[in-house]
């Protein structure tokens, strides 16, 4: 079943020089294909759009405050299963806990800077491409 997927390189990830190592795994699973990608510092109203479901969360302020910290890489991801299977190379939300070999497992150790955010569902998927590249077909 081929999807697409929103993907963000976190600020920390730019200001790490991993985005070549992240692309790099993203790239090699077999048939799937970046339809976009941009290098873009966000802005608070996109992040306000984007993490609408955490307002009121204790880390929303502080995740804000973070992800427009620096420029991320903005991209969309196509091919098959690709929901499910960039979120499994990033692994779980807390790096300690994300297992060796997933992204999240083996650069990361905060929390809120886990490097990577993807689309967790179709319907994720399809709201957040809307709202980071309105003109995407
Ligand atoms: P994402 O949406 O970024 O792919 O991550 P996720 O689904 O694994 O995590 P989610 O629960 O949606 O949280 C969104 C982002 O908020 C930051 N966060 N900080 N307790 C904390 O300090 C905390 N909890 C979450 C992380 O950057 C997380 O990816
Ligand atoms: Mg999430």
């Amino acid at each position: 079943m081929s999807q697409r997927t929103l993907v963000l390189l976190k600020p920390d990830a730019v200001r790490r020089g991993l985005i070549g190592e992240i692309v790099g795994r993203i790239e090699r699973k077999a048939g799937w294909r970046i339809s976009a990608m941009e290098l873009r510092t966000l802005d608070r109203e996109t992040l306000e759009q984007h993490y609408a479901e955490h307002v009121g969360r204790p880390f929303y302020e502080p995740l804000l405050e973070f992800m427009t910290s620096g420029p991320a890489v903005v991209m969309v991801v196509e091919g098959e299963r690709v929901i499910e299977g960039v979120r499994a190379l990033a692994g779980p939300t807390d790096p300690i806990a994300a297992p060796p070999g997933s992204i999240r497992g083996d650069f990361g150790t905060i929390v809120r800077e886990n490097l990577i955010h993807a689309s967790d569902s179709e319907e994720s998927a399809e709201r957040e491409v809307k709202i980071f590249f309105p003109s995407h077909g």
